[in-house]
């Protein structure tokens, strides 16, 4: 059995593309694997967050995982907060990195905006992310493309500590899905969906009622060649309804291309909208149970033992390595 990591932010309602990319990989993965999902809520802290809304959101998270088919009796799910392994790991790697390779990672590039001064924690983020992965012994990283230079540094520090004080950390490998891995926006193709986009119709979440699907998708920006063709390049907006369909139905993108020959955009948005309604209506529903139900914080207390359990044994052995205590 192999031992499956990952981790989501609590931070807003999750879209169709951290389910497609992330969260469909989880439940596939968790019948065959050792699997422990956590919710990173002190990756989260690292642009301010109201102490009250960090608190729900982490819930909402938990609870989401649950929805959309995690179970808790063969996944483990948690809060990062709730292990202190996360942040012991945390310090350790940070004295094994560099300021260069942190300085290249594109997501701090992107979220420092080139700002001479930024919040450290932005910066210290993939340090992090690291702790949580190496914390674990992972073997598989299931995540959205985004996350490929992220898990890069995870294992290039492995590897260091490992050369360094002999073999210390399992070096973890990130797992992709073939559709659904980057999602974009329907409003703007070329960049990707995000929890944060100002614009609403930009993005599609698991919780939004169907009338609001619907808006999102017949708006979606297309191209006027009125052909259904899978063209990433020349055609980012009907690639993207083509990818999105097609990891929801399970239908190949030639077969839907088949399908639609001769037919306008019109028809693929108003079938991709019944696929989409179709694939989210069970897991609202789930959702809003679990979310009443006061299982749920149990739920996770039992999740932080069972991940400590895995977590502590590691660090004792990364403490022996690096001569840390007695
Ligand atoms: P985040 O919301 O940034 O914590 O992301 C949670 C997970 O969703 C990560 O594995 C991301 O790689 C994945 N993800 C986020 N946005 C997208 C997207 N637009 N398409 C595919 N995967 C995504
Ligand atoms: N950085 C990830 C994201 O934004 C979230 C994350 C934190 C994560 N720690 C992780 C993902 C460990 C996988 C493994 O999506």
């Amino acid at each position: 059995m192999k031992r499956v990591f990952s981790g989501v932010q609590p931070t807003g309602n999750l879209h169709i593309g951290n389910y497609l990319g992330a969260l469909k990989q989880f439940v596939d993965l968790q019948n065959d694997n050792e699997c422990i999902y956590c919710v990173v809520d002190m990756h989260s802290i690292t642009v301010p967050q109201d102490p009250k809304e960090l608190k729900k959101h982490t819930l909402d998270i938990a609870a989401l995982y649950m929805a959309v088919g995690l179970d808790p009796k063969k996944s483990i799910i948690f809060a990062q907060s709730m292990v202190p392994g996360h942040a012991e790991l945390n310090w350790v790697l940070t004295c094994n990195s560099y300021t260069g390779e942190l300085s290249r990672m594109t997501q701090y590039k992107q979220k420092s905006k080139g700002e001479e001064s930024a919040p450290t924690g932005l910066f210290m983020y993939p340090v992090l992310m690291a702790a949580d992965i190496l914390l674990y012994d992972t073997d598989i990283v299931p995540v959205g493309n985004d996350q490929k230079q992220h898990i890069e540094l995870a294992r290039d520090l492995a590897t260091r500590v490992n050369n360094k004080y002999g073999k210390t950390f399992v070096v973890p490998e990130g797992k992709f899905m073939k559709a659904g891995a980057r999602v974009m926006a329907m409003d703007d193709p070329t960049s990707k969906m995000s929890k944060s986009a100002p614009n609403e119709m930009s993005r599609i979440s698991l919780l939004d009622e169907p009338s609001k699907i619907k808006k999102a998708i017949m708006r979606a920006t297309t191209d006027s060649e009125g052909i259904v063709r899978f063209d990433i390049e020349n055609k980012p907006g009907v690639s993207n309804l083509l990818s999105i369909y097609s990891a929801f139905s399970g239908k190949t993108i030639e077969q839907l291309e088949k399908d639609y020959e001769g037919q306008g955009y019109g028809a693929l948005k108003k079938d991709l909208v019944e696929v989409t309604v179709d694939a989210l209506a069970p897991i609202k529903a789930n959702f809003n149970e679990i979310r009443e139900s006061q299982e749920l914080i149990d739920i996770m207390k039992d999740g932080a033992e069972r991940a400590n359990a895995i977590a502590t044994p590691v660090m004792n052995r990364v403490k022996e390595r690096f001569g840390l205590g007695l």
